[in-house]
């Protein structure tokens, strides 16, 4: 197709390292949707006429259904998706087919179809974590009450509520959906017509096509128009937070289903065994969403690195911006529906997270809260209640299992209510402040979360 000014062709290696048609089919749908309104923008204009635009236009219609039925048919000759459809085109329609590239090229070609690609695949990312989401909703209601250890440095620090714990990472997903939001309404502008990189000298109508296309206006700057991947980079950053988040719910679910831990069940659904230990219970999928963060955010670097140094306006470096997007949204996408899944079937042990959230001197702050509740100042009360914690340790028991004639030998202002304050129930009732643990937060902040979703 642009082979007029050579006399040989390509080496073999040549056509090798130029070929992206293995990876740039999937863009397929979007390459043939921009074609179409290229098609008939240029027969409303008069660039081409009115019977060269019909043609045209059934010709891609019909390419269409054969790439939707049978897939594309991959020939490296043809370097890559949009020299595949302009080469059936030919097959199909003639000579008319050579019109379509009238006043485009394809570096304003495939920044508009990618463009278009990611859009869709962001829809899709919204939709996994709006699904993903739900699920943790759904468990984080069931267990307003449930008590678990909260930890920091991941020892035992306050007791917490398992819902409470789980809506952390509804936080994140929010986190999450709106940067991808964000992403979609600034990559929204057209740069069909950017042509080459400096425009053209058709009389075309740029807001025809990106009206046809779904966009919100037009890119400003022709130069930009091909040059730019920020969008790519934009969605890598988004999902390679995403999974990051994904990770840190995977690697907890890896933690307590661990023997030690025992704090969740995988059910079968979820594990795999072992083909030496009979006794092994996997939990693979969680492992993989741990790994697949580590690929999405090489793929993020892949992006920034290629962008890094690149001249204005097109080279051909950019055709690399495919292979980490692909990889990154198909890692993401199945990243976000096993943790969806095994969220939805985790199976908690809930009296063995209650025993483990009461050792360890749990609710040690919540005497010394009472205690500065009473007017001691807390950093007295601290230390009152140190005393009465290396007290307990001496006598091989847990804070709430001395007496009270205990704890007033320790202190005499400690009184019989202080002692109700003990438990891990009460615990975490009483941290009933805005944004806390107490489970009535807890069916507050799930009520919302829901009340947002029916807003979206
Ligand atoms: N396959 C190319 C890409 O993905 C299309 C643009 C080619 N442009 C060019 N001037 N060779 O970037």
């Amino acid at each position: 197709m642009w082979g007029g000014r050579f006399g040989g062709g390509p080496a073999e290696v040549m056509r090798a390292i130029n070929s992206s048609i293995a990876t740039d089919k999937r863009i397929w749908r979007e390459d043939v949707a921009a074609s179409r309104a290229h098609a008939a923008m240029l027969g409303t204009q008069g660039i081409i006429s009115a019977d060269d635009a019909a043609a045209i236009d059934q010709g891609l219609a019909a390419i269409a259904d054969e790439f939707a039925s049978r897939g594309v048919a991959e020939d490296s000759a043809l370097e890559d998706i949009h020299m595949h459809v302009e080469h059936r085109l030919a097959e199909l329609i003639g000579p008319a087919a050579g019109r379509l590239h009238t006043a485009r090229s394809r570096n304003d070609q495939v920044a508009t179809s990618f463009k278009m690609f990611v859009r869709g695949a962001i829809d899709d990312v919204v939709a996994a974590i709006d699904h993903c989401e739900a699920a943790i909703l759904d468990r984080a209601e069931e267990h307003a009450a449930t008590i678990m250890p909260g930890f920091t440095h991941l020892q035992s620090a306050q007791p917490v509520t398992l819902g409470h714990h789980l809506m952390a990472y509804r936080e994140m997903l929010v986190r999450d959906r709106s940067r991808f939001a964000d992403a979609r309404a600034r990559l929204n502008q057209c740069p069909l017509g950017a042509a080459a990189l400096a425009g053209t000298s058709f009389p075309i109508d740029r807001d025809a096509t990106s009206t046809a296309l779904g966009f919100d206006g037009l890119t400003a700057n022709s130069v930009d128009s091909v040059s730019d991947r920020d969008f790519v980079v934009d969605y890598l950053a988004a999902a390679a937070l995403c999974s990051v988040h994904l990770s840190r719910l995977a690697e907890e679910v890896i933690i307590w289903a661990s023997q030690p831990f025992g704090f969740v069940v995988l059910p079968d659904a979820w594990s795999t065994g072992s083909s030496i230990m009979p006794n092994k219970r996997n939990p693979d999928a969680a492992e993989l969403v741990r790994g697949h963060s580590a690929r999405i955010v090489g793929d993020l670097v892949a992006l920034l690195v290629l962008l890094k140094g690149l001249p204005l306006a097109y080279a051909k470096d950019l055709q690399d911006d495919k292979a980490p997007l692909l990889d990154a949204h198909d890692l993401l996408m199945i990243s976000l529906a096993a943790m969806a899944g095994m969220v939805a079937d985790l199976q908690f042990d809930a009296a063995r997270m209650r025993a483990v959230a009461a050792a360890g001197h749990a609710t040690a702050t919540d005497l010394a809260d009472w205690l500065a509740a009473s007017g001691i100042p807390f950093r007295e009360a601290h230390h009152i209640v140190g005393r009465a914690v290396a007290a307990a340790e001496a006598k091989g028991v847990n804070l709430d299992q001395l007496s009270l004639s205990e704890f007033q030998a320790i202190d005499p202002r400690i009184g019989a209510e202080a002692l109700e304050r003990l438990t891990v129930e009460s615990s975490v009732a009483s941290r009933s402040s805005a944004g806390g643990t107490a489970p009535e937060r807890v069916i507050a902040a799930v009520a919302a979360a829901r009340a947002a979703r029916r807003d979206r």
